[in-house]
Formats: structure tokens, sequence, C-alpha cells
């Protein structure tokens, strides 16, 4: 481990991953905007770190959320998203992005000066970032914590928003969207997609906020017009 392993730049880091978003506008803007999402993995993590009593490769761990996605960036869109909706089987095209997202972070973090293990650590975290539930052998205590900051990123506040952005992007009316959002009242409450019980209580607490404001929200279309 050298001195920048021990102090990694995140700053920079996350302006590297920024740059490379904004490249893309699927991933710039919109219900994908990775430059808003990335930002809430690193600080889910740092989160759950803070809250464990273990101690952590914390700072593989926090470099991993900043570069964990942006293999997005060389996905083709075309096979991901049509028009107003998604593409069929886009799972398919999606699902490459940690490899290539490991891919690309190697050679920055050589660049930015960290050493042989460290690189090799972070990129691990990487590539296996998405393998909740078909990961082979025993997790480490640091992928555990990056899935689960990936998966926290997306709740609370940030969860109830993307309805929205969603609309906004695919053409489809509040209204809609709002109904879309009664429908899938729970949908954000999937424990099994975590592997910490702390993160449990953190995924909890994150859906208890975005419900409390989505009956707030639906109040608005409780109309005679509708
Ligand atoms: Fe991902």
């Amino acid at each position: 481990m050298n001195e920048i392993d021990r102090h990694p730049d995140y700053k920079k880091m996350y302006g590297i991953a920024v740059n490379i978003f904004n490249k893309k506008h699927h991933f710039s803007s919109g219900p994908f905007d990775e430059t808003f999402f990335t930002m809430r993995v690193f600080e889910s993590a740092k989160n759950i770190i803070k809250l464990i009593p273990e101690h952590v490769k914390t700072e593989e761990i926090l470099s991993a959320t900043l570069f964990h996605d942006i293999g997005k960036s060389k996905l083709k869109i075309k096979k991901i998203f049509l028009k107003n909706e998604w593409a069929d089987n886009f799972r398919e095209e999606w699902h490459k992005h940690p490899i290539i997202s490991a891919k690309m972070a190697k050679p920055i973090l050589k660049k930015l000066g960290h050493s042989e293990e460290f690189v090799k650590n972070v990129c691990y975290l990487i590539e296996n970032h998405d393998k909740r539930d078909n990961f082979t052998g025993k997790k480490s205590l640091e992928l555990q914590i990056v899935q689960d900051a990936d998966y926290l990123g997306d709740t609370g506040f940030a969860g109830f928003i993307r309805p929205f952005l969603w609309g906004g992007k695919f053409k489809s009316s509040v209204i809609k969207q709002l109904s879309y959002m009664k429908i899938n009242e729970n949908s954000r409450l999937n424990l099994s997609k975590i592997n910490l019980s702390i993160s449990k209580e953190l995924l909890k607490k994150n859906a208890e906020i975005e419900n409390n404001l989505k009956k707030s929200i639906l109040e608005l279309i409780d109309s005679e017009l509708l």
C-alpha cells in the first residue's frame, strides 16, 4: 500500500467519472443520471462503513463506488433504450457494464499512482458489484458493502424523484407517473437484495421516506376528474 492508496483523491476520481458520463446524455441527466447516482453510492458506502464495527478497506470500497458504473458509457444504447421505453432484452447489454467498468478503471487508477494490489482489489469490487445472487464463493465484507451501497443509492429521496425523471425523458405525463408510483408502492423494499443487517435497516428507513413522500404526492391525483 502506498501513500496515494492511503489517501485517494476521491474528488479527482469523481471528476473523471463525471467527465466520462457527460459525454453520454443518457447517463448525465434524467433517470439514469450517473453523475448523481455515483455520488449517492459513494455517500451510502461511507454511511455503512461508519455504522459497522468491523475494520474494512475503506479506500478501496470508496474508490470502487466512484468507478463502478463507468462502463455504462460504453454500452450500445440502441440495445437498451427504444424511443420511449426499454428495448427487448435490454438486460443482456446492461449486464456487461461491471466488466467494462473494471477494464476502464484499471488504467485510470494506475495513472493516479495507486499500487498494483490496490488497483487489483478495486477492480475486483467493480467487476462483481452486480453479482448479488449469482456470486460463487464467499463475498468479502468490502464487496458486500459496495453491493449494498449500490442498492441504497437509488432509494429514499433518490428513488422518489426517479419516476418524474423517467417521465421527462420518455414523454410520460405526471399523472401517469404518479399512477405508476401507486401501483409499485413498496417495490424498493426488497430486503433479499441486501447483504448486511445494518444496510437492511438503512433500506427500511429510506423506504419509509420514499413511501411517506409518495403518500403525500398521491393526494394530488385524488380527483373526481380521473
Ligand atoms: Fe452497476
